[in-house]
């Protein structure tokens, strides 16, 4: 596999089968995403990995968490404005309808996306932190190396799916994995292989076209 064919193949992924994933490959994998560029080369990015029994000690631990917690940081702006909006509703009608789950259906819908907080059963995963005192270009940097990694899993025939959802249990995370109070957690990464059966792994997210991001100045 080339890199076009990883970038044009990587999709996320939101179920998986239970195939472990071998401690030693997410180990290479992260150490090899590490390649990614930064500003200054801070690699301000900081990983807590989970596989195996440490990620069922995790879903036992955080299913004892029943508080509500504090966000990390608010995922979105408030308000999302045009033309983001449109495109963040329609990946999310377009997952909802592969799962048979209507717009009234609320219950079904957060039911959903409450199996973020499984990673929708994968196996492994892992979160990422940054250092509180870190800014946007810095959080870029974490970008570039959330992608390396996904890439690489596709390559090494491993799916993923990139979860910022977890800003919503960055006190259960950082007191499971231990993060220290200087840190912060950005997002989280589903590791594992892909269920063929489940409609909603055939999601294709559509792409905004060419002409509406980029201008070739003349
Ligand atoms: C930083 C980041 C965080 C994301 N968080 C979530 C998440 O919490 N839950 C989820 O289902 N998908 C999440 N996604 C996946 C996006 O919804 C997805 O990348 C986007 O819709 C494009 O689809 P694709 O990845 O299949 O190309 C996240 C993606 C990124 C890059």
């Amino acid at each position: 596999m080339n890199v076009t064919e990883a970038v044009a193949s990587r999709k996320s992924i939101r179920a998986f089968v239970d195939t472990p994933v071998d401690d030693a490959l997410l180990k290479t994998l992260l150490q090899h995403s590490a390649r990614s560029a930064t500003g200054g080369n801070l690699q301000p990015w900081r990983v807590f990995a989970l596989n195996g029994t440490v990620m069922q000690r995790f879903r036992t631990f955080l299913a004892s968490k029943t508080e509500p917690e504090t966000p990390a940081y608010p995922i979105y702006p408030q308000p999302l404005v045009e033309p983001y909006r449109s495109s963040r509703y329609k990946v999310g009608e377009d997952m909802y309808a592969l799962l048979g789950i209507s717009r009234e259906d609320k219950a079904a819908r957060f039911g959903h996306l409450a199996r973020n907080f499984d990673f929708f059963d994968a196996p492994a995963g892992f979160f990422l932190f940054v250092d509180k005192s870190m800014g946007p270009p810095q959080w870029a940097d974490l970008g570039m190396f959330i992608q390396t990694f996904m890439l690489l899993a596709k390559e090494a025939g491993l799916d993923t799916c990139a979860q910022e959802a977890w800003a919503n249990r960055a006190q259960s995370v950082t007191e499971f994995v231990g993060a220290g109070d200087e840190l912060m957690l950005f997002c989280g990464m589903a590791v594992g292989y892909r269920d063929t059966e489940a409609p909603v792994n055939t999601l294709i997210s559509d792409r905004e076209p060419f002409e509406n991001w980029a201008t070739m100045v003349e």
